[in-house]
């Protein structure tokens, strides 16, 4: 895996439109009670872009206690040395307005612009690697932008999955816009319009879901042969009812996709597509076990299959990421032997 060069250019509200944009995205995010609004900047350099987040909020709301956790976090030491100074240069500052400048900065010795620490001390900075560091909280907004133009497609790759695995359901990724080009085709990831390079978490994971009617509960243990079930009426009107539950799910009415993802597997228990989904919406009604059983389900299913070949009823994915995901969310439930 390459490394990525390190590129510390940066500057104030770099590419205003992504910020109009968050401020948008926050605003509706903070009617949520007793949780902040977590936001982060991967590979700040020397802060510009987080504290340009700040700085933006703060001119709208209150950045009283537990509103919001601004983070910033770069694989360069010293990136993070100099954005925990908050000092800036003009040429830093050159997307910065006048007001934003008088208000918040003030000139300190050799042209260098200090920034109000009122503001800057509400940023929290680390050393972070985003190809191999350490898992990272789950946040509402990432600003990953122009940090992997230099990386080759897998690293890249695994810089976007990684981020998609720190996102919150609907939260939001902004990506540098040469970047978006290449990374922006991830499953879980729902692009919010391709002009801002924005990418919204989906919050399932597949586009092509099913709905349900009015059949007897599945049993949750589909993989059991079952001589009453129509087993051959099979494949095609099971992906029906895949097709079914997509459409409930974009429409936010997980019980009735529910419904049609059993109906799915009541035609064709070998659907893993089916399986994974109700693993989710189990999740979500903090069902873990029936969630743990519909993943297990998952696994046995893809194993038996060619890695590269495609999933039926998710033409964009294969047996092996399907495997990969449905490993990752069992992990999450705390399975060490999957
Ligand atoms: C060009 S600057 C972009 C700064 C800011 N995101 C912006 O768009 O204005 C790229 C930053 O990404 C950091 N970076 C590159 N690869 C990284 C990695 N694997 N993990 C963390 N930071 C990385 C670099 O150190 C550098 O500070």
């Amino acid at each position: 895996m390459s490394r990525s060069r390190s590129v510390g250019e940066t500057h104030f509200f770099r590419q205003p439109s992504q910020f109009d944009h968050m401020v948008k995205v926050v605003g509706a995010r903070l009617n949520r009670p007793n949780s902040p609004v977590r936001i982060w900047s991967a590979g700040c350099a020397n802060g510009a872009e987080i504290y340009s987040a700040v700085l933006l909020l703060a001119q709208r709301h209150s950045l009283g206690r537990g509103r919001f956790t601004f983070t910033g976090s770069d694989f360069n030491a010293h990136a993070i040395e100099g954005a925990r100074l908050g000092r800036f240069t003009s040429w830093h500052l050159r997307g910065c307005s006048e007001r934003f400048r008088e208000q918040y900065f003030r000139q300190a010795d050799e042209g260098a612009w200090e920034l109000n620490q009122d503001i800057a001390g509400q940023v929290s900075f680390f050393y972070h690697d985003l190809l191999d560091g350490a898992e990272v909280e789950t946040q509402d907004v990432i600003f990953c932008r122009n940090v992997m133009i230099y990386m080759d497609p897998a690293s890249m790759a695994r810089v976007v999955d990684r981020l998609y695995q720190w996102l919150a359901p609907d939260g939001v990724l902004y990506l540098g816009y040469a970047e978006a080009v290449l990374a922006g085709d991830h499953p879980g990831l729902q692009l919010i319009d391709s002009s801002l390079a924005a990418y919204r978490r989906k919050t399932f994971e597949l586009t092509t879901l099913p709905i349900p009617v009015l059949l007897p509960p599945i049993p949750l243990e589909p993989l059991r042969p079952n001589p009453i079930r129509p087993r051959m009426a099979g494949r095609s009107e099971a992906l029906a009812f895949l097709e079914e539950a997509a459409r409930f799910v974009d429409s936010n009415q997980p019980r009735q996709a529910s419904r049609s993802l059993k109906k799915s597997l009541y035609l064709d228990p070998s659907l893993a597509v089916s399986h994974y989904q109700l693993g989710l919406l189990e999740l979500g009604e903090q069902r873990v076990e029936q969630a743990r059983r519909h993943w297990r389900n998952v696994i046995t299913l893809a194993r038996r299959q060619s890695p590269t070949d495609t999933v039926p009823g998710w033409d964009s994915c294969t047996w092996e990421q399907l495997l990969q995901w449905t490993e990752r969310q069992l992990k999450r439930l705390g399975e060490s032997d999957v």
